[in-house]
C-alpha cells in the first residue's frame, strides 16, 4: 500500500529517539502534499477550505506514518484538521479499498454526528452512503457502501463483540484520546491486544493536547516483543508521534478579581459587557449542563430585550447533547451579518467541536464530572472544577480567527494555585459495572491483569464484581452466566437497565419496562428550556403517579401515543417533543433486542406492582429508606447509609414514601436522586439476597 507516495514529493524526515524507539516528525516540515481530488468532487471552496487547513501540509507525513507504523499518535490543537480530514486522506491513498473500513471514534454522540455529515459535505456525497455514522440506537451506514465511519467508542467496543478482531477495519483513528473517557481507554486496551493478532491493521491516536507520552508509553512493544519481530517485515510496532503545528492567534486572558459566587449570572454579565463594549465577533461561554446552559440563554435573552438597542444583534444559542438535529445546524451555521452569536456549552465544545467565528471566550471554570466512590458505592454526576490542561483548551477556542480574548470566571491565583495539571481519567472516577460486564464478555476474565493505559482502583473493581454477582450477571468463578450474564451484556444499555428488562419476562410486564428503559435512555422527556416552572409542575402533576417517576413516564407515553405522537400535544403538555420521538425510536430498538433473546412481549396492564418489582430487581442497589422529613425529606442508603434527597424534578418530591429507589444521583448542594420509584423493602431480599444479606440489614426484617 504505497499508492500514497507520489514521485517527487519531499520524504518527510524522521527523528529517531535514542531512549525509547520513538519516533518524532520533525516539524519543520516543508509542504509536501499531494492535492487529491478539488475537481473529482466539484466543491472547489470547500476543497480551498480543506488545504487551508494545518494539517494539510502534513497529508503525506500521516500518510508515511501510517503506512509504516503499527500505531501513529497525532497531536495537534482544536480545529486544525485532525477529525474531519485524516479519515479522507486515508481513503483517498486507499486505505478503504477492497470493501476495508476506516473508522474514527468520538467520545460524544453530537461530535459522532456533526463531523459524519460534515465529512460527507465535504465529500459531496449523501450521509449513510460513503461516509457514515453510528451511535447507539442509530446506525446511519451502509454495508458494502460506507468507507468511513464515525462512530462513538463506545460503539466500537460493541462490534468487538460480535467481531472481536473487528476484521472489516483497516485502520482505526481513536480520536479526542486525550479527553480519557473510559470507553477510549478500554477501548485503547483492547486494540493493543487485537494489534498482536492483527499486524496489519492501523492505529491512529489524535489527541489536543501536547501530553502524550503516556499514550507513547503505553503502545510501546515490550523489549521481548520487539526482539520477537525484530526482522519481521511489516509495520513498525514503535509509535510515531506527530505533532502538527497549529496556527492559534493569541489570545489575552482576564481574571476576575474576586471569585464569583453565581457564575451563570457573572457569565451572563460578562456577555453583556463583551457586547457593549467590545468589537465584532462572536462569544462562546463555558457552562456545564442543560440546567445552567437554558437558565443563562433565558437571562440573556430577558437582558438582551432589556436593553433592546445594543443587543438586538445577539443570537444566543445552547450547545448541549441533547440538543435536537435542527438547533445544532444553528450553532455551526455562519452567525448573519451585523448580528453576534453567543453560543453557550458544556465542555463539548472544549475540544470535540470547532464553532467558526469565535473571538471571545467566557469560561466559568466548571463542568460536569462523573465522580464515583467506591467506598459509600455512589456514583453521581458533580460540577467540578476543570483542570489548567482544560481552562488552556477553553482559552484556546478564542484565537481560532483572530486575536481574541478569554474571560476566566475565577481569579488568578486560583488558576495558578488551586486547579490540578490535568483532569482524572474517567476510568478512575467511575462506577466500573458496565466496563467489567463488556470485558468479560470479551472473553477477558483477569480483568486485573488487563493491560490499562490508567488502572481503576481495586476496590471499585470489587465493588463492581459485587454489584454483578448479585445481578446474576457472573457465577462462584467471576465468569459470566448463560444465559442471564450473556443476555445482559447483549443488551446495550447499563447492566442494571438491561437485568430490569430481563426480570420483565418473568413478571409479565416487558412491554411496560422496555417504554421505561427507553424514556431513561434520552435527556429528560420534560421540557424544562421553555422557562414557566409553574407551567411545568402543573402539567406533571396530570401525569403523576403515586408510584414514581417510571410509572409516570408510563403515563406520559400513553398520552403521547394517544394524541397521535403530535407536537402540539408535547408543547401544550411541556413535553419534550424531540425526546419522546427518541424514546419511542429506542423503544422499538430495544422490542427487537428483547425479542431475539426470547423475552415475549407483554403488557401488565393496570398492575404496577410488577412494573415496580421489575425496576428493583435491576436497581436493588440503589435503595433508600426515608430518615427524616427534614429538608423535605432526607433518605439513607440502605447500603452506605448516605444521606440523600429526592431531586425537585421528581414526582415524589416532598411525597417521601418510605422506601424507594432511584436511578441516578447528581450533586449540587447535596445528592439528590432523580427518578425515584417506591418499592416494598421485602423485594429488595427477593431480588438480591446476596447484596442484602440479613446481618447486614436488620431494618429489612
Ligand atoms: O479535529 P480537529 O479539531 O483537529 O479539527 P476538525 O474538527 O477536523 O475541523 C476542521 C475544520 O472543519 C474546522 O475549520 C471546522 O470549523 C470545520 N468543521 C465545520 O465547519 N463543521 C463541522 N461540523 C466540523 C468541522
Ligand atoms: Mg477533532
Amino acid at each position: 500500500m504505497s499508492q500514497f507516495w507520489k514521485p517527487g514529493t519531499e520524504k518527510p524526515r524522521i527523528l529517531e529517539d535514542e531512549e525509547g524507539g520513538v519516533v518524532y516528525l520533525s516539524h519543520s516540515l516543508s509542504s509536501s502534499s499531494s492535492s487529491s481530488s478539488s475537481s473529482r468532487y466539484g466543491y472547489a471552496s470547500i476543497e480551498n477550505q480543506r488545504q487551508r487547513l494545518p494539517v494539510y501540509k502534513y497529508r503525506s507525513a500521516i500518510l508515511y506514518l501510517v503506512e509504516s507504523h503499527a500505531t501513529s499518535i497525532i497531536v495537534g490543537e482544536t480545529g486544525s484538521g485532525k477529525t474531519t480530514q485524516i479519515p479522507q486522506y486515508l481513503k483517498e491513498a486507499g486505505w478503504a479499498d477492497g470493501g476495508r473500513l476506516i473508522a474514527c471514534t468520538q467520545p460524544r454522540r453530537l461530535a459522532v454526528q456533526a463531523v459524519s455529515s460534515r465529512v460527507a459535505e465535504e465529500m459531496g456525497v449523501k450521509l449513510g452512503e460513503e461516509v457514515g455514522y453510528r451511535i447507539r440506537f442509530e446506525d446511519v451506514t451502509t454495508p458494502d457502501v460506507t468507507r468511513i465511519k464515525f462512530l462513538t467508542d463506545g460503539v466500537l467496543l460493541r462490534e468487538m463483540m460480535d467481531d472481536p478482531l473487528l476484521t472489516k477495519y483497516s485502520v482505526i483513528m481513536v480520536d479526542e484520546a486525550h479527553e480519557r473517557s473510559i470507553s477510549t481507554d478500554m477501548l485503547l486496551g483492547l486494540l493493543k491486544k487485537i494489534q498482536r493478532c492483527r499486524p496489519e491493521l492501523r492505529l491512529i491516536i489524535s489527541s489536543a493536547t501536547i501530553e502524550v507520552k503516556t499514550m507513547a508509553a503505553f503502545f510501546q512493544p515490550s523489549k521481548r516483543r520487539r526482539r520477537l519481530e525484530g526482522d519481521e517485515l511489516g509495520p513498525k510496532m514503535d509509535p510515531a508521534i506527530l505533532s502538527v503545528e497549529g496556527r492559534g492567534f493569541n489570545v489575552q486572558i482576564h481574571y476576575v478579581e474576586d471569585p464569583v459566587s453565581d457564575y451563570v449570572r457573572a457569565a451572563v454579565s460578562t456577555v453583556m459587557l463583551i457586547n457593549d463594549k467590545e468589537p465584532a465577533g462572536d462569544v462562546l461561554v463555558f457552562l456545564t449542563g442543560e440546567d445552567d446552559i437554558d437558565a443563562a440563554v433565558k437571562m440573556l435573552t430577558e437582558e438582551a430585550q432589556n436593553i433592546k438597542k445594543s443587543s438586538s444583534g445577539l443570537v444566543i444559542l445552547p450547545l448541549y447533547s441533547g440538543l435536537p438535529r435542527a438547533d445544532q445546524e444553528l450553532v455551526f451555521s455562519p452567525t448573519p451579518r451585523g448580528k453576534r452569536k453567543i453560543v453557550i456549552s458544556t465542555n463539548i465544545a472544549e475540544t470535540s467541536l470547532t464553532l467558526e467565528g469565535v473571538v471571545y471566550v467566557v469560561d466559568s471554570g466548571f463542568s460536569k464530572q462523573r465522580f464515583y466512590n467506591p467506598i459509600s458505592d455512589l456514583e453521581n454526576l458533580i460540577v467540578a472544577p476543570i483542570s489548567k490542561a482544560s481552562a488552556r483548551q477553553r482559552a484556546g477556542r478564542a484565537g481560532r480567527v483572530r486575536p481574541g480574548k478569554c474571560y476566566r470566571l475565577y481569579t488568578e491565583d486560583y488558576f495558578a494555585k488551586e486547579m490540578s495539571v490535568e483532569g482524572i481519567p474517567e476510568m478512575q472516577r467511575s462506577n466500573l459495572v458496565s466496563c467489567v460486564i463488556q470485558l468479560k464478555a470479551l472473553g477477558i476474565d483477569n480483568i486485573l491483569g488487563f493491560d490499562w493505559p490508567a488502572s481503576p482502583s481495586p476496590e471499585a473493581m470489587v465493588r463492581a464484581l459485587e454489584v454483578l454477582y448479585s445481578l446474576g450477571v457472573l457465577d462462584d468463578d467471576a465468569k459470566l452466566t448463560s444465559p442471564v450474564g450473556f443476555q445482559i451484556a447483549e443488551i446495550p444499555l447499563e447492566p442494571m437497565v438491561s437485568k430490569m428488562i430481563l426480570s420483565s419476562n418473568e413478571l409479565a410486564c416487558s412491554e411496560e419496562i422496555i417504554t421505561i428503559a427507553a424514556i431513561l435512555s434520552v435527556q429528560s422527556i420534560w421540557a424544562s428550556g421553555r422557562g414557566a416552572q409553574k407551567e411545568l409542575d402543573e402539567a406533571k402533576l396530570r401525569f403523576a403517579a403515586a408510584e414514581g417517576d417510571h410509572v409516570t413516564f408510563l403515563n406520559v407515553y400513553k398520552g403521547f401515543l394517544q394524541s397521535g405522537k403530535s407536537s402540539k400535544w408535547c408543547y401544550t403538555n411541556c413535553v419534550n417533543y424531540h425526546a419522546m420521538k427518541k424514546a419511542i425510536e429506542v423503544r422499538g430498538q430495544l422490542r427487537r433486542i428483547a425479542q431475539r433473546l426470547g423475552i415475549v412481549l407483554k403488557s401488565c396492564e393496570r398492575d404496577m406492582q410488577v412494573v415496580r418489582k421489575a425496576v428493583t430487581s435491576g436497581f436493588f442497589a440503589n435503595a433508600c429508606q426515608l430518615e427524616a422529613y427534614s429538608h423535605g425529606g432526607m433518605y439513607k442508603t440502605i447500603r452506605g447509609s448516605q444521606e440523600v434527597y429526592i431531586h425537585p424534578s421528581s414526582v415524589l418530591f416532598r411525597v417521601n414514601p418510605k422506601w424507594i429507589i432511584y436511578h441516578s444521583l447528581v450533586s449540587t448542594d447535596r445528592q439528590y436522586m432523580r427518578n425515584v420509584i417506591s418499592i416494598d423493602p421485602s423485594w429488595l431480599i427477593e431480588a438480591a439476597p446476596h447484596f442484602y444479606k440479613q446481618r447486614h440489614n436488620p431494618v429489612l426484617h
